[in-house]
């Protein structure tokens, strides 16, 4: 019985990008708030390919700081193309002998499992020594042309190396290949750079191979979306609103009611119930949930936050937050990390949250912050309420008791326990714990000063008036 051959990957993130203007390697440009680099590795993963190097180039630091360690990274000192990339993983791929290898570019983040395994399929099915993965597009303008004879596949030439001729093919290669490993190893020592760019093109691997009496081969990928690479900012914008309108067209199978998608942007991570209505401007990143029956939007920035269901949100920020069923948040709030707004719970305008528990039916109506807080049940909140958390050197929590009743404009100097059915007065600035049912009231007695106001008037309307008369005169 013959064994299956195993598969790793290399995923080529050396490029500069320099049509990007930046000193961020390209394959670091999110879509959807995702690296590129990170869709690419995802779909090897999904693939089940365990394997994976990656190779470094420009601006390498940041890439290995954000790989922190789990995968194996080799270093392109200089930028002598992508056939060159590959030869940095020599010694990797001399450990892989045996293996089928999938070559990626780290700028093309929609490559995908079926895509990656179809291919794998043919691959390893025809013994092929190269199978690139290639699609048909309306527009070739940028790719490397698939050159195909009667019997298969002959070769890739690269725009600007092609004939006019060869410029009107339409198929072209998305930059991803299935390679024999111990193949791509002997062919890469063979490759040079005389051509156009002086550059060492993986595909001329193919030339070799293919000269060598070898089986290579092209499969067309189903959804031309797959190939698709950002080279500047507008093809970045474009891989942009393809990924996202990509996620509100699943969402809309899923049940998901959608008033208007302008500035709609939703992560891949994202799960939202049927029934569930998003308009406009709502931006979720992360991993986000978002139970049945919810009213999302307009304009929220959620990110990493689990939502319940039949909740409201009207212009809300949250991070990294809990927010259970029935809630009713907004306009305009934040909900910082670490929060849990339990059931039913309303926030009003103009709250912020962070690091608290608002407990079940508790109302925030108006201006107010919560900040390392845990707030019982029941509890109604005055207008302008403030836990003053932070002494200048440490943060300090506020308990406040089911059934409390904050009165408005109270500072609450934490630590500090406000007892169930305790309540405070309009405008104290609590620095003491107030037992179960008392109320607190921390105000000096208000002076009454009789006809202070009569005067300030009468005076004014003299001043008035002689201005008046002044004005009068002198026109
Ligand atoms: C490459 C292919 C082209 C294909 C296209 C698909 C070659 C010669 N051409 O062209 O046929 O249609 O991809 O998008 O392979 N990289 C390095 N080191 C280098 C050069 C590139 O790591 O020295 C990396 C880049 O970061 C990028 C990938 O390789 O992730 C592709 O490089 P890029 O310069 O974009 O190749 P294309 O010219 O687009
Ligand atoms: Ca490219």
């Amino acid at each position: 019985m013959s064994s299956k051959p195993t598969t790793c990957a290399v995923i080529l993130a050396g490029g500069q990008g320099k049509r990007m203007k930046s000193g961020l390697p390209k394959p670091m440009f999110e879509v959807l708030g995702v690296p590129m680099l990170d869709w690419v590795i995802k779909a090897c993963e999904d693939s089940g390919i365990k394997d994976i190097c990656v190779v470094t180039g420009f601006n390498r630091e940041v890439i290995e700081k954000h790989l922190d360690g789990k995968y194996h990274t080799v270093f392109q000192p200089e930028r002598l193309g992508t056939g060159h990339a590959v030869m940095m993983a020599s010694d990797w791929l001399a450990e892989h002998k045996g293996s089928s290898v999938l070559i990626l570019n780290g700028d093309a983040p929609f490559i995908d499992k079926e895509t990656i395994l179809g291919a794998l399929w043919h691959h390893e099915k025809h013994n092929n020594a190269v199978t690139v993965i290639t699609a048909e597009v309306d527009d070739p303008t940028g790719y490397g042309r698939i050159l195909r004879h009667e019997n298969g596949i002959s070769g890739i030439v690269e725009e600007k190396d092609a004939s006019p001729d060869q410029k009107l093919i339409r198929e072209i290669n998305s930059g991803a290949y299935w390679f024999c490993a111990d193949k791509l190893l002997s062919a890469l020592s063979e490759i040079s750079p005389n051509n156009a760019q002086g550059e060492y093109y993986l595909t001329d691997t193919l030339f070799v191979l293919i000269g060598k009496g070898e089986r290579a081969d092209a499969y067309i990928s189903s959804d031309p979306k797959t190939v698709l690479g950002a080279n500047d900012r507008r093809g970045l914008l474009l891989l942009n609103n393809t990924a996202r309108f990509d996620v509100i067209d699943r969402l809309m199978d899923e049940g998901v009611e959608f008033t208007c998608t302008d500035g709609v942007t939703i992560g891949r991570d994202v799960h939202i119930g049927a029934g569930t209505v998003i308009m406009q401007g709502v931006i979720m990143r992360g991993r986000v949930s978002v139970g049945e029956g919810c009213v999302i939007g307009p304009n929220c920035l959620i990110e990493n936050c689990e939502i319940g269901r039949h909740v409201t949100l009207n212009s809300v920020q949250a991070y990294d937050s809990v927010i259970e069923d029935g809630a009713k948040i907004g306009p305009f709030v934040q909900i910082r990390p670490g929060s849990r707004i339990c059931r039913d719970v309303k926030i009003g305008d103009f709250v912020e949250v962070k690091n608290s528990v608002i407990g079940e039916n508790t109302a925030v109506s108006h201006l107010t912050y919560v900040g390392d807080s845990d707030v019982g049940s029941g509890v109604n909140f005055g207008c302008g309420v403030v836990t003053v958390n932070y002494d200048g050197e440490k943060k300090s929590r506020t308990v406040i008791g089911d059934n409390a009743f904050i009165g408005c404009n109270t500072n609450l100097v934490a630590p500090v326990k406000i007892g169930n059915g305790a309540y405070t007065g309009a405008g104290s600035t609590i620095t003491k714990d107030v037992p179960d049912g008392a109320l607190a009231v921390e105000r000096t007695t208000a002076r009454i000063v009789e006809g202070f106001g009569e005067k300030r008037l009468k005076g004014r309307i003299e001043k008035n008036n002689e201005k008046l008369r002044r004005d009068h005169e002198e026109n």
